[in-house]
């Protein structure tokens, strides 16, 4: 059998995977001992994982960024909850769903490290950041900073901003490979005046997978009295924080990237000091000042995904974060460090592991991203996403806890051929 069948073979393993157990639910105790580097590198176990998914055997997923396909327990689960939704249609929506959703939140903040009363469940991070941005209390001339290479519709909304109040927008540039944590602490200080009041920063910025010094940056924005919104569509579910360490006014993330909840649903973090002073996208009803449910109006929506996400925090501590933070991280690395010194490859991503986990970025020398995306997909059906913008260009590499280095050696393999010719 030839590479490419192997793991076609694979793929197909996982159909016959049980209905809500999880195929790694036996393993818990083998495994509860074993050091994280040393799981992280177990390709049978890995192998386990990949059965609890459901893939699509044509081509290898090296996409997960856009949205981590769920694991059939979860799956089967949000399944089940849109049976039980519909059989009690509005008697549910008018009994329990808002417990429900509070208790959702709660499970929530445990997992990413902060009081429940900071935190309300949204559909995805666009909302969540773009209610900061809409509802932040702008005044003509305010300025806000943030880079280059962060993501599309946050920056489309502080353009908004910029018409509607007269607020202006500082843009600086991220580099690809810094030199140290002070190096991007400073260029974000520059772009700061006494006029500044919001600074967006990306957690892990998106097209590199390059992880920032948030902690720094906060320290550093609020010694000048400016608050920091933290685009963290791409951390949690992926690599271990606790968003109050981070000590930021707001965070934002995707709950349907790496922590595998169904699709539409995110969360927002904001500091109590912010509450009151946040405009709501949807106003709601009688909500004290400091109440965060003020701000968590959203009208009727598909609640059955929100009740999953209890039941995809259970596969992820099941798992475990950190394991599922070292494997990820020795997937790219595994990949990348076979193709960082090839002279007609570029890794627009840090090598310093603290510095990215699962994703990263990588481009050949003279070809575009989308020709290297579509050559991929091609000739060699590995699915990616081509990036142009800002200092990179390349595609971005982002697998998940199913996929095997088996595939990742296809991938290398394809990039050195395609370098070499
Ligand atoms: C950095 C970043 N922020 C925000 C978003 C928006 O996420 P969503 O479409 O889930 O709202 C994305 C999506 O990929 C992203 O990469």
């Amino acid at each position: 059998m030839n590479k490419r069948d192997f793991i076609k073979n694979l793929s197909l393993v996982a159909l016959g995977s049980p209905l809500y157990l999880s195929s790694i639910s036996s393993w818990a105790s083998e495994i509860k001992d074993v050091p994280m580097t040393i799981l992280a590198k177990n390709e049978e176990f890995w192998l386990k994982v990949r059965q609890d998914y459901k893939l699509k055997p044509d081509y290898i997923n090296l996409e997960s960024g856009y949205y981590n396909i769920i694991p059939t327990p979860t799956l089967n689960n949000m399944i089940e909850h849109a049976k039980m939704v519909n059989y009690e249609g509005s008697y549910y929506m008018r009994t329990v769903q808002w417990e429900n959703k509070t208790r959702m939140a709660q499970k929530l903040a445990e997992v990413v490290g902060c009081t429940s009363k900071n935190v309300i469940i949204t559909r995805n991070s666009t909302e969540s950041l773009n209610m900061v941005i809409m509802g932040f209390p702008w005044k003509k001339g305010d300025e806000a900073v943030f880079a280059d290479q962060d993501y599309g519709a946050m920056k489309i909304m502080f353009d908004q901003v910029s018409e509607r109040y007269g607020v202006v927008n500082k843009v600086i540039s991220v580099p690809n490979h810094p030199k140290s944590d002070e190096e991007i602490v400073e260029i974000y200080a520059k772009a700061i005046t006494p006029k500044t009041k919001l600074l967006m920063v990306c957690h892990m910025v998106n097209i590199t997978g390059h992880i920032l010094p948030i902690k720094k940056i906060c320290q550093m924005a609020h010694k000048r009295g400016v608050q920091v919104m933290v685009d963290g569509a791409h951390c949690v579910g992926h690599f271990e924080f606790n968003i109050e360490d981070l000590e930021c006014d707001y965070y934002g993330s995707s709950l349907h990237k790496w922590l595998a909840v169904p699709l539409g649903t995110g969360l927002l973090y904001v500091n109590e000091k912010h509450i009151k002073t946040l405009w709501p996208i949807f106003a709601e009803y009688n909500r004290k000042p400091d109440d965060i449910t003020r701000l968590n109006h959203t009208g009727t929506h598909p609640v059955h995904h929100d009740l999953s996400i209890e039941s995809a925090i259970d596969y992820y501590n099941m798992l475990g974060g950190a394991r599922k933070e070292a494997r990820l991280r020795y997937l790219q690395e595994y990949w990348s460090s076979q193709v960082r010194n090839h002279p007609n490859i570029i890794v627009n991503t840090p090598i310093e592991s603290h510095r990215a986990c699962g994703i990263a970025n990588v481009g050949i020398k003279s070809m575009k991203p989308a020709e290297l995306a579509k050559r991929l997909m091609d000739e060699y059906q590995i699915f990616t996403v081509a990036i142009d913008y800002a200092n990179v260009q390349g595609c971005r590499i982002s697998p998940n806890v199913f996929t095997l280095t088996e595939e990742l050696d296809v991938f290398v393999d394809a990039l050195k051929e395609m370098a070499n010719a």
